[in-house]
């Protein structure tokens, strides 16, 4: 269809460098209004066939071909157009997730940072020649796998789509990227933006539609040869299957019930602003949210007090009027958080929040107070199921070895944050914890460091050198060589 002819507010399918139009398209929502405001192509098998097809035929003819300082230019010339773009793109993604437009901005910064660090970085992934006989070179050699699988979740479309795209892309992989439906716009738009950078066609193609369709057909596609997934356990227990099924390798980021610990001797007012926003960003929508304070008693009664006052002050609002606190991402998960909280209030004492904010601005919307339970049991339901909301429970706790026990307590292992001025504590904490990223004195976590859970919250490593490694396959070599 021709570009011009296509009416405002409809999002495409990107494959093999052509805007495809469906016959039947996904209504957009605006979180903040319940309104529908565009519509996405619903992709289903036979788009996922073509995307696949796409895939391949840019990995044989381009993509396989090409040098890592070619791909290296392309990349950091997507990482110029997503910054090019930024206004444009923090505003979608803040209209299509309902997150407050200052952290739709940092996303879209992330997103250009995970372009920029592995176009940097991608020169230096070689293989090594293995000393095992003067009569013989014996080698390996890093390879791209061919075509990848990724299936993303709606908390950080941008963000998520370009931390598991970059290393791919970069490794020389061609990709076929399955946005989540309820927030899919951003994919689409950078997936255009990769053509205008110059990417060959096919290399990154975008194949929006529902998990149970497009997703299920990308996962147990038998044309691609790695996948990633990034959502919920039970759909990533369904995505390990297709992939045992293909007999082909799965990264799975699935979430977490992650701890932020504050020991008796921390400088609380380093750390209190920090506690707070670990769960009120993205409306606590986070994977590595930090969702359970665990507090020495000692400093208990202090903590909770400050944080029920950033809590009380918290504004909320629609994301583009850029408060604090936006609204959650569809009435499913609003009732969701609803149920959740509606437990909590029989298992722990409810401090802050809880309900609907009062107001006929936040009726439509899916919009929730900021909510703080306090004395919550390490095995009551809310501190041991990912609510996914800005709900944050405080756990109290004596001495350390207690601290260990309740932050590795839970079926989930992400990250956790440590609070502390000892040094000593600090390092003995960071070897307890069954978790696959420890923030001591911090809870922010940049590109490079490398992220990824243990236990339920999944296998596979994102971000820093280990990912770009992740999406090579290592093929080993040996060639003997007489002396004539
Ligand atoms: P989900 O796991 O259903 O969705 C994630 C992605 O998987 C979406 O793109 C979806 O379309 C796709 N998908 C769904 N069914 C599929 C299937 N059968 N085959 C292939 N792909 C499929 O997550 P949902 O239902 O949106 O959220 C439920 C809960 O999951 C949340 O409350 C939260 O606890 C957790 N979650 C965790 C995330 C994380 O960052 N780790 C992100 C989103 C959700
Ligand atoms: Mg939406």
């Amino acid at each position: 269809m021709n570009r011009h002819m296509v009416p405002e507010g409809a999002y495409p399918a990107i494959i093999g460098g052509e805007r495809i139009f469906t016959q039947q398209n996904i209504d957009v929502i605006d979180p903040a209004t319940g309104k529908v405001f565009a519509t996405v192509a619903r992709c289903g098998q036979a788009e996922v066939d073509q995307a696949v097809a796409a895939a391949r035929a840019a990995f044989k003819k381009s993509w396989r071909l090409s040098t890592a300082a070619e791909r290296a230019r392309l990349l950091g010339s997507f990482a110029q157009a997503i910054t090019d773009n930024s206004d444009q793109l923090a505003a979608l993604e803040s209209r299509d997730t309902g997150k407050p437009l200052r952290q739709a901005r940092v996303d879209v910064q992330f997103a250009a940072r995970y372009f920029e660090y592995y176009s940097n970085m991608v020169e230096a992934v070689f293989g090594s020649v293995i000393p095992a006989g003067t009569d013989r070179l014996t080698f390996t050699l890093r390879e791209a796998y061919g075509v990848t699988g990724h299936i993303i979740p709606w908390n950080y479309p941008l963000g998520i789509a370009c931390r598991t795209l970059a290393p791919a892309l970069a490794a020389g992989n061609c990709c076929v990227l399955k946005p989540a439906e309820q927030a899919p716009l951003s994919s689409v738009r950078i997936a255009e933006l990769a053509l205008e950078a110059g990417f060959p066609a096919g290399v990154l193609n975008v194949v929006p539609g529902y998990g149970a369709e497009a997703g299920a057909a990308l996962s147990g596609h038998p044309g691609i040869d790695h996948i990633s997934f990034t959502g919920s356990v039970p759909i990533g227990r369904k995505i390990a299957e297709a992939a045992a099924g293909n007999l082909i390798p799965a990264a799975l980021e699935l979430g977490g019930k992650s701890p932020n610990i504050v020991l008796a001797d921390a400088d609380l007012d380093l750390a209190t602003p920090v506690v707070a926003q670990a769960i009120l960003q993205n409306a606590g929508q986070t994977c590595s949210a930090g969702a359970r304070l665990l507090v020495h008693r000692d400093v208990h009664d202090e903590l909770v007090a400050r944080l029920k006052a950033i809590f009380a002050r918290t504004t909320i609002g629609a994301g583009s009027a850029d408060p604090d606190l936006g609204p959650v991402i569809s009435a499913v998960q609003h009732q969701r958080i609803g149920e959740l909280i509606d437990i909590g209030r029989g298992e722990a004492e409810l401090v802050h929040g809880g309900n609907r904010p009062a107001g006929a601005q936040y009726e439509a919307g899916y919009f929730f107070e900021p909510t703080l339970f306090d004395q919550v049991a390490p095995e009551a339901t809310i501190a041991q199921r990912e609510i996914f909301g800005p709900v944050l429970t405080v756990t109290p706790f004596g001495d350390l070895d207690e601290a260990v026990e309740i932050a590795n307590g839970t079926d989930y292992g992400l990250v956790a944050g440590v609070w502390t001025r000892n040094i000593g504590r600090a390092n003995w904490l960071l070897r307890e914890l069954h978790c696959g990223q420890v923030m001591i004195n911090t809870f922010s976590n940049g590109v490079e460091l490398p992220f990824g859970g243990r236990k339920k919250s999944g296998y596979g490593v994102e971000k820093g050198f280990d990912a770009l490694l992740a999406f090579t396959h290592v093929k080993g070599a040996v060639v003997m060589m007489g002396k004539d």
